[in-house]
């Protein structure tokens, strides 16, 4: 049984708005990961927008790409009855979290805004709950994508790999000629990002469906599930000694600075080129990593606690933040800076660069064939359960010399155990 208070039905929203004058001063408490330079620009999008429309911002930023550590943040305030106004929550955690009765219902914001009408419908299903708004969609991000050193590049006389074959080809010329071929952060879900991109390749669509969505144990334990561990290891050859632990963000430095060749991340590494002026296909190159014409989507989105204490400034300011998110000049600006692109349809494409108008195209494409797929490392696959028990044995055969054989055993044990 789910507990929703709907947001516009609070006293004080329904008088401003019957006189058209706010009686409430808005404030929201963000919690939040984006605190790389480009994450951090891009949320100041929305600290901005909320400003200018007279809004007290409250900023709780808890370090650690993905989101791993602020999710531990968030489960301990909502235990201990202090829930953020506002946080990043994804995929099938939207719903665990509306099925626990912690979120606030958006369909009076929806409605009033359009949302059925402004959103995709993929976008809409994924937070909605038993037909119910419990969390805005801000961007879709993709993460089948390498970012490149041009330069390093053409020291070896490489082109862009289109398949794992040529990847490794790739991968050994530049370690001959001394250069690491891999920007690594050995965080488990950066692991986990190598290992579902690695998946769409070695796999295609339909296979990492089966593997990450259905989590079907034939699947799990298939050959290609056994080649896909094998290329994890020679992946783990191709990074660098001081891995382990390093942040992405450090990870996409290196490619700046010519410390190693590629980086297979999601977009918002895109974020921190642009936020150090480089230019896409000139300073830096994006392109699709070998996906068999695939796209692993990563949509963000957040949602508003629903908190019995809340005040009716909070109140006020949750309404008019889950209005201001998807306002076609926030979803401009911020996407600009997050390396995304927009949730919102119909924006125009002319402000975007290459690397957004080809994941722009690409998507349109894969929503067309089938070839579409939900990121399983960023929360959007599958339960929080089920992703957890997949990424800690990427990580640990990454980490050690366990066998590919062992490793797809293992992760059937661990999917057993998790359900
Ligand atoms: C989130 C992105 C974020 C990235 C790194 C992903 O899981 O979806 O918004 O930029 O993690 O922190």
């Amino acid at each position: 049984m789910k507990i929703y208070r709907n947001i516009l039905a609070s006293t004080a929203l329904i008088s401003a708005m019957a006189t058209g004058a706010a009686t409430a001063d808005p404030s929201i408490e963000v919690l939040h990961y984006w605190t790389s330079g480009g994450e951090s620009l891009a949320i100041n999008t929305f600290a901005d927008a909320f400003k200018a429309a007279g809004g007290t911002w409250v900023d709780q930023p808890v370090s650690g790409g993905g989101g791993d550590a602020m999710n531990t943040v968030l489960r301990s305030r909502v235990l201990a009855g202090d829930p953020p106004g506002m946080t990043i929550l994804k995929g099938p955690v939207v719903t665990e979290w509306a099925n626990a009765g912690a979120l606030a219902n958006l369909e009076g914001v929806a409605e009033r805004d359009n949302w059925n009408e402004i959103l995709p419908p993929l976008l809409a299903e994924i937070v909605k709950v038993d037909g119910v708004f419990s969390a805005v969609p801000t961007d879709i991000h993709r993460i089948d994508w390498m970012w490149i050193n041009p330069d390093l590049l053409a020291k070896v006389d490489g082109t862009v790999p289109t398949t794992w074959d040529e990847f490794n080809a790739l991968a050994d010329k530049l370690m001959a000629a001394g250069i690491t071929p891999l920007a690594h952060g050995g965080q488990p879900w950066q692991d986990a990002t190598i290992f579902e991109v690695v998946a769409l390749g070695l796999g295609g669509s339909d296979f990492f469906r089966k593997a990450f969505v259905d989590v079907d144990p034939d699947t799990l334990r298939s050959d290609t599930m056994i080649a896909v561990f094998d290329q994890m290891r020679r992946m783990r050859g191709y990074v660098d000694d001081n891995f382990s632990g390093r942040d992405w963000n450090l990870a996409t430095t290196m490619v700046m600075n010519g410390d190693a060749a590629i980086q297979i991340m999601g977009d918002w590494a895109k974020g921190e080129f642009m936020a150090a002026d480089l230019v896409p296909g000139e300073d830096f190159l994006c392109a699709a990593a070998p996906n068999q014409g695939g796209y692993i989507m990563n949509p963000d989105s957040f949602a508003f606690f629903d908190d019995s204490n809340a005040t009716e400034d909070e109140i006020a300011g949750r309404e008019l933040m889950a209005h201001l998110l998807l306002t076609e000049e926030v979803q401009i600006a911020y996407n600009l800076h997050k390396g995304a692109i927009p949730a919102r349809l119909g924006v125009a494409r002319d402000q975007f660069d290459a690397c957004a108008v080809q994941s722009m195209t690409d998507l349109d494409a894969t929503l067309e064939n089938g070839k579409l797929v939900p990121s399983m490392a960023h929360e959007i696959a599958t339960s929080s359960a089920n992703r957890g028990a997949i990424i800690e044995v990427v990580t640990e055969h990454f980490n050690s010399d366990m066998s590919s054989e062992e490793a797809v055993e293992r992760l059937v044990e661990a999917i057993e155990l998790a359900n």
